[in-house]
């Protein structure tokens, strides 16, 4: 089949509000749009400025009551408890309508923000769903995430209520989340009124008087009581959720996003880009806490009235490498959304495959790839094995969805290894240099996308439009920065190359490395101190820190090293990943004291290097490589 992409990419820059005003008429509105965009309103404009709408009628009501109450909505799969359950959509809406009145008696109503701190259960999805149906503002925080991130988060969004379980299980050990709250709740200057905890059996927790509520409990009480609450009328414009990504300091940075617009562009490319029917199952195996986790285990799915899986496992060891299969037998999933990263780990445990024999996967249309460069090798194994086409796309949590991508739904256009393909309708996606010059066809550049963003990416940041301004608008004037550089072939493809901040991408997930430097620059032995991302065959990226030790220090310094690998779990957690710090003498710079980062990488990766012009001490760097080589790097 031709794809009909270049037909409707091109009837979207002839004709933008009429492209998503059409888009538009897929949702159901309280009071529809009549003005799509209003190029005044907002830091650069606001879509659907004058509709209402509830986000929370879209995904549950409207399919509950339209013929689809007996299909299955969730389905939780948690290899690491034996726990299975499926969730239709007539049940979905028992239970979101009750956690709703819930909330509403915790005084939590419209704009209101709540933190959602738990694992892949199902409660978290009814949690977020109760918000959006009285006009709360969720803000999900990842339970790999340490106390001090939570606090952070609790001081930016000043939530009303926290939605907590006491523990999330990580293959091999239970985490048990309640100490990081509490501890988290300690430390943050805006303390919430209350919580409401989900006890998990794996791992019970004790409650604090007055301040913790139990779950079930409550749910149960306001069940008995026929308590429920119905949906709130929203503006299009008004937050749905708060989700924190990195920045380039400590301080994340707290992603808006609204209501209408998101809704059009999920429900647009469920059918259009991903190329799924309302009714067949679609798999996002991801994290809640993730913008991948918003938008394709919860939104996007249950927008368009499909099922939409909650695994609560690992790509590897739980309990082994056949454990995607397994999900896609077991639930015919026909697409499989995921970080390359859970392909390069089943290939290292099973390079062969073997696990594959054991299942069918013949439901399996689609696997699509994002979070991070699609290696051509992990790309080509995955085509080898599961012989469907693999299916790279771009996209940031800024964005909420996909820039650039290869739109299965519209006819696929052929895949390129090492490209996630052509821009989406929505993204005009520009290369050029710093004075915002395009760059010819080939060359490396910034990736910027011309102003106005479309329907679904963030409108602002959480009550700081100036950070918005500040970090993604005011460096090419008239479009978004991405922060992403790459180039364009001849065929209009694209190909992201990497950041051009200090953001790093580990297994997937977003960090920043000045994040890490602050915290170890927090050690009273470090003097001084640069984090990197090296190459990682697993990871993609590995955070390797280097630390110059304050004169006088006379402790052996690997017992330093090891304080400082504790400190980033303990400050930032787990997720970061940071298992390597390596003390040095001294750190390479540029005469004028910058730390010179660039090429300590390329020495790390064994890359080819060249001595930078600018050096202040050549010799710096055969230390460096000796101080690595001595760690096994
Ligand atoms: N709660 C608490 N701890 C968590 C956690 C959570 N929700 N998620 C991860 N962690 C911990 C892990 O246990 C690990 O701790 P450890 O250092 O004690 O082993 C650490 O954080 C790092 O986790 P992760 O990066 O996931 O590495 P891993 O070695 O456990 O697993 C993969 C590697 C590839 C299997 C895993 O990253 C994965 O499944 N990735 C899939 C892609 C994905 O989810 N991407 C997200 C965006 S699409
Ligand atoms: P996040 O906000 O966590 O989704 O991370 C966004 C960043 O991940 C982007 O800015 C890119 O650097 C990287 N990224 C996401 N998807 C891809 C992809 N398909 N190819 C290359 N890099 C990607």
């Amino acid at each position: 089949m031709a794809s009909r992409y270049h037909d409707v990419y091109a009837g979207w820059q002839k004709d933008p509000q009429a492209f998503w005003a059409a888009a538009a008429r897929e949702i159901d509105w309280i009071e529809p749009p009549k003005v799509v965009f209003d190029e005044k309103a907002g830091v650069y404009g606001h879509w659907f400025p004058d509709a209402t709408c509830n986000t929370c009628f879209n995904a549950v009501d409207r399919h509950a009551r339209g013929g689809r109450a007996a299909q299955n909505a969730i389905i939780y799969d948690s290899p690491v408890t034996g726990a299975k359950r499926a969730i239709t959509y007539g049940e979905l809406l028992d239970e979101v309508e009750t956690l709703a009145a819930v909330l509403r008696d915790f005084n939590v109503g419209k704009g209101d923000r709540v933190i959602v701190y738990m694992p892949m259960v199902p409660e978290a999805v009814i949690g977020m769903l109760a918000c959006a149906r009285i006009g709360a503002i969720h803000s999900v925080v990842f339970g790999g995430f340490a106390a001090r991130e939570l606090a952070t988060r609790i001081d930016d969004a000043k939530p009303k209520l926290i939605l907590a379980a006491s523990c999330g299980i990580e293959p091999g050990r239970v985490v048990h989340y309640k100490p990081l709250l509490d501890q988290a709740i300690e430390i943050a200057a805006n303390k919430p009124l209350s919580v409401l905890l989900l006890q998990r059996k794996e791992g019970r927790c004790g409650m604090v008087a007055g301040r913790d509520h139990d779950w079930a409990d409550t749910v149960a009480s306001a069940r008995a009581s026929g308590q429920r609450a119905a949906c709130v009328a929203l503006k299009a414009t008004d937050p749905l959720y708060v989700l924190y990504t990195s920045g380039t300091t400590g301080v994340p940075k707290g992603v808006v996003r609204d209501n209408g617009g998101h809704m059009v562009a999920l429900k647009w490319s469920m059918k259009n880009l991903y190329g799924i029917e309302p009714g067949e199952v679609f798999w996002a195996a991801s994290d809640i806490g993730w913008v991948v986790g918003h938008s394709y285990i919860v939104y996007g799915p249950l927008l368009h009235g499909a099922t939409t899986i909650l695994y609560e496992g690992k790509p590897v060891g739980t309990p082994d490498a056949g454990a995607f299969w397994r999900m896609i037998e077991e639930h015919r999933i026909v697409a499989l959304f995921t970080a390359p990263t859970a392909f390069r780990a089943i290939k290292k445990e099973d390079s062969n495959a073997e696990f594959l024999k054991k299942y069918s996967t013949k439901s399996l249309r689609t696997l699509f790839l994002a979070g991070e460069r699609a290696d051509p090798d992990t790309v080509q194994w995955a085509e080898r094995i599961l012989r469907v086409p693999v299916i790279d796309h771009w996209w940031q949590t800024e964005t909420g969805w996909c820039m650039v991508g290869n739109p299965v739904g519209l006819g696929q256009l052929p895949v390129k290894h090492g490209s996630p393909t052509v821009p989406m309708p929505g993204y005009d996606v520009r290369i050029v240099d710093e004075s915002s010059r395009p760059v010819a066809d080939g060359k490396m550049g910034s990736i910027v996308v011309k102003l106005p963003l479309p329907p679904g990416a963030l409108p602002t940041l959480w009550q700081n439009d100036a950070r918005m301004k500040e970090s993604y608008l005011d460096e090419f004037p008239g479009y978004y920065k991405t922060a992403d550089a790459g180039y364009r072939d001849a065929d209009g493809y694209l190909y992201i190359m990497g950041r051009t901040d200090d953001i790093i991408n580990v297994a997937g997930h977003r960090l920043s490395t000045g994040g890490m430097e602050e915290v170890l620059a927090s050690h009273p032995d470090v003097a001084e101190c640069a984090v990197i991302g090296i190459k990682d065959d697993l990871k993609g990226e590995a955070p390797c820190g280097f630390i110059v030790l304050k004169s006088g220090v006379t402790r052996p310094p690997e017992e330093i090293e090891k304080e400082i690998v504790q400190l980033v779990r303990n400050k930032i957690g787990p997720v970061a990943a940071f298992k390597i710090a390596v003390a040095v003498g001294r750190l390479p710079k540029t005469r004028s004291g910058k730390i010179l980062r660039g090429t300590m990488k390329k020495i790390a990766d064994h890359d080819e290097w060249s001595m930078p012009a600018t050096v202040d001490d050549p010799a710096i760097f055969d230390e460096i490589g000796a101080a690595l080589k001595h760690k096994g790097v």
